[in-house]
């Protein structure tokens, strides 16, 4: 059966929301993207879209760089997706792609002048990577892109060509995932998801500047940890061999949610297994997004399947 997209105006069934072979985005690159989690909560019998609000505000402060501001207010960017949600009502955990792009057809690759769209999709997603047995991860002979090239902390699809070969590489090596590098060869981020350590009890994660997404799920595991752990945590420059001597570490991503590290090229993290605190926060973090957390229910945006969401 096909699902429903919201596509250049329009709720369509998915098959018709297609682009041409002229698009400009298709062309250069020229799109910028959000990952949003739902999840479903069968003892509410409705979804939850997590921290949707912002996931939007994200897009649509980064739309500025790259002048492709939508003609959308943020407030009717979270009822369309709430109301695509409804019409999709997936009975499980999902995945909300929401796309803004280049649509015009005109050649070169100039963002001022041409036309801006956007389209919303959704489709069941479990776990996209292993949350449940540590992963091992190898640090990339790739340098991720810089603030000054592409910038990072806007999800530019164009600069998903450098994961993609990260991570392909590292697949092809066979290992699980991948740790990027930093110009100066200090710790930035895995493919799509943020990194924390464990160093002497305290987490410690890259700040902002360090070519990184400044990732919305890095934020809440922030929030979690100092409120509810009461974990101090650091937000600083990472050398490479921290990797190697550090006692726990994990990935966080809307995709990966929270994803333990064991082992860093062929070196174990601590004793190799999933440490307690990165336990902690991966139980803490699933309760928060399965509305099992009243404290924190305003992240969380019920969507009734029989209501609809637009007036
Ligand atoms: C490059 C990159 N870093 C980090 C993240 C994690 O960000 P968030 O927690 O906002 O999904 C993502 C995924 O969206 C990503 O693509």
């Amino acid at each position: 059966m096909s699902d429903i997209s919201y596509f250049e105006g329009n709720f369509v069934p998915t098959e018709q929301a297609n682009i041409s072979v002229k698009n400009h985005s298709f062309l250069y690159g020229t799109s910028l993207f959000e990952g949003i989690r739902g999840y479903w909560l069968p003892e509410k019998g409705c979804a939850s879209i997590f921290r949707m609000k912002e996931h939007y505000e994200r897009i649509l402060a980064n739309s500025r760089i790259f002048f492709m501001t939508p003609e959308a207010s943020l407030d009717q960017l979270m009822d369309l997706t709430s109301e695509l949600v409804r019409q999709n009502a997936h009975q499980q955990d999902f995945y909300i792609r929401f796309t803004l792009y280049k649509s015009g057809i005109s050649i070169g690759p100039f963002l001022d002048k041409v036309k801006t769209d956007f389209t919303i999709w959704t489709h069941p997603l479990g776990d996209y990577v292993n949350t449940k047995d540590g992963l091992h991860v190898t640090i990339s002979a790739w340098r991720r892109v810089d603030d000054n090239a592409i910038p990072p902390c806007a999800k530019a699809g164009g600069a998903y060509m450098n994961t993609a070969i990260m991570i392909t590489d590292a697949k092809r090596q066979g290992f699980d995932e991948v740790i990027a590098l930093t110009q100066e060869g200090n710790v930035s981020e895995g493919s799509a998801m943020n990194i924390f350590l464990v160093r002497k009890g305290k987490l410690v994660t890259p700040p902002i500047t360090e070519n990184i997404l400044e990732g919305v799920t890095r934020d809440s595991i922030i929030t979690l940890a100092r409120n509810e752990l009461g974990l101090e945590v650091e937000e600083r420059t990472i050398d490479r061999t921290e990797l190697y001597r550090c006692e726990e570490a994990f990935f966080t991503g809307t995709a990966a949610q929270v994803a333990p590290i064991t082992r860093i090229d062929h070196r174990s993290v601590g004793d190799g297994s999933i440490g307690k605190i990165t336990q902690a926060i991966q139980n803490l973090y699933f309760d928060v997004v399965k509305g099992k957390h009243p404290k924190y229910m305003d992240w969380c945006t019920l969507v009734d399947l029989k209501t609809p969401s637009l007036k």
